[in-house]
């Protein structure tokens, strides 16, 4: 058992129940604002032939874009069972399941027995894990070339929304609570790790970087 077990095995229950949602959302709307530009970003760094893997990945939807626009293979991982079965029907309905891979867990419990992939991306899951250097750790030794990374702004409101949203969490009953950690921890744990940031965008309340190996 690690130090995160209980908030892992809530935070599998209430990503198993938002699943819908977020599926639902995606077939509405498609890609965010942060998605489009971590996107955009990726793809004019060249992604032909890369190999990703995506941390978090909920039901597929961007590592499969990243597929769709020249790279070769991606592995999901993800917590909740739920999300992985929809990523991979999207995967089949996009005839990408022969370049996908899904794996189901903590991505930080499992990360020795991942083979290191050109490209890391972590989509607003560094707020869902509450040892964010252990996080960027695992992620570190997966990675050869580039990471690639969502999370929030630690600004008031930023930190109000969480409040309601782990109020929320608290009200349901769910040891699930969503974590606004100090940018400047995140940025020099992936920097210690000889990467160098390469893009940054803030959004008003997400943070959109990516770092090249150095
Ligand atoms: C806020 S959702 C974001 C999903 C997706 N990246 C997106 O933006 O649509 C966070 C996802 O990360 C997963 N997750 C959280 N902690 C994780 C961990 N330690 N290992 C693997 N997956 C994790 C959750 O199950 C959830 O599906």
């Amino acid at each position: 058992m690690n130090c995160c077990s209980r908030h892992i095995g809530a935070a599998q229950t209430c990503f198993g129940w938002m699943s819908k949602r977020y599926e639902r959302r995606y077939r509405r709307k498609g890609l965010d604002d942060n998605q489009l530009q971590l996107v955009r970003e990726l793809e004019s760094m060249g992604l032909d032939g890369l190999t990703l893997l995506e941390v978090g990945c909920g039901v597929g939807v961007l590592h499969q874009t990243l597929l769709e626009k020249g790279a070769l293979t991606a592995i999901g991982i993800d917590l909740a069972p739920r999300m992985l079965q929809l990523a991979e029907s999207r995967a089949k309905e996009h005839k990408l399941e022969q370049r996908t891979q899904y794996r189901l867990g903590d991505f930080v419990e499992m990360s020795e027995s991942l083979d290191t992939v050109d490209v890391t991306v972590l989509d607003k899951v560094v707020c869902c894990y509450p040892a964010p250097k252990e996080l960027i750790r695992a992620t570190l030794d997966c990675t050869s070339r580039v990471i690639a990374l969502t999370y929030p702004r630690k600004h008031l409101l930023g930190e109000i929304c969480n409040k309601i949203w782990n109020f929320g969490f608290w009200l349901f009953r769910s040891d699930f609570r969503s974590f606004i950690h100090e940018p400047r921890l995140v940025q020099e744990s992936v920097e210690a790790g000889g990467f160098k940031r390469a893009f940054a965008h803030d959004s008003l309340m997400w943070h959109t970087q990516v770092y090249v190996a150095g």
